[in-house]
């Protein structure tokens, strides 16, 4: 979406079911997340001081969960440039499509889960800031 802006992101506070063994989180489509969820994907083995994203998405909805770990969303559309910290399991960011990210400051043995409105579809990227700009016009 061309007019989404940073201030569209959502943080979502996860259900978070306490166990005597550990707690457990789900997340269902069109309940937690206003979208149907079609593709899970995660990002782990992350080499220290490596950066992810440098895209945006067209269409894609996405929430994005610190699922061990934490690291940094760096967001902009454009105008406005805001980062987010994720560090919890049971905190979810809600991307609306048409933003521009980065993650970084990705701790040791973190993993990035990632779950996703659509399938993969690499026409669905913007992978250069300047194509950006202009699709933001
Ligand atoms: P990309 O989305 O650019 O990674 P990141 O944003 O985490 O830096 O994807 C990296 C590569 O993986 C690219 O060649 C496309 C491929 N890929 C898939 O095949 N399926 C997927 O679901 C994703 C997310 C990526």
């Amino acid at each position: 979406m061309r007019s989404s802006r940073v201030s569209d992101i959502k943080l979502l506070e996860l259900p978070k079911i306490f166990t005597p063994n550990g707690n457990i989180t789900s997340i269902n489509s069109n309940n937690e997340i206003p979208f149907n969820i079609k593709r899970i994907y995660y990002l782990y083995d992350i080499p220290g001081g490596e950066s992810r994203g440098g895209h945006a998405h067209k269409d894609l909805q996405q929430l994005i969960v610190a699922a061990r770990g934490s690291f940094d969303v760096i967001l902009n559309d454009s105008v406005e440039q805001k980062k987010i910290h994720l560090s919890r399991p049971y905190i979810g960011l809600l991307l609306p499509p048409g933003l521009w990210r980065e993650i970084d400051n990705f701790s040791s043995g973190s993993i990035c889960l990632v779950l996703a409105s659509e399938e993969y579809s690499e026409s669905d990227y913007i992978r250069e800031f300047d194509d950006y700009l202009k699709y933001k016009l």
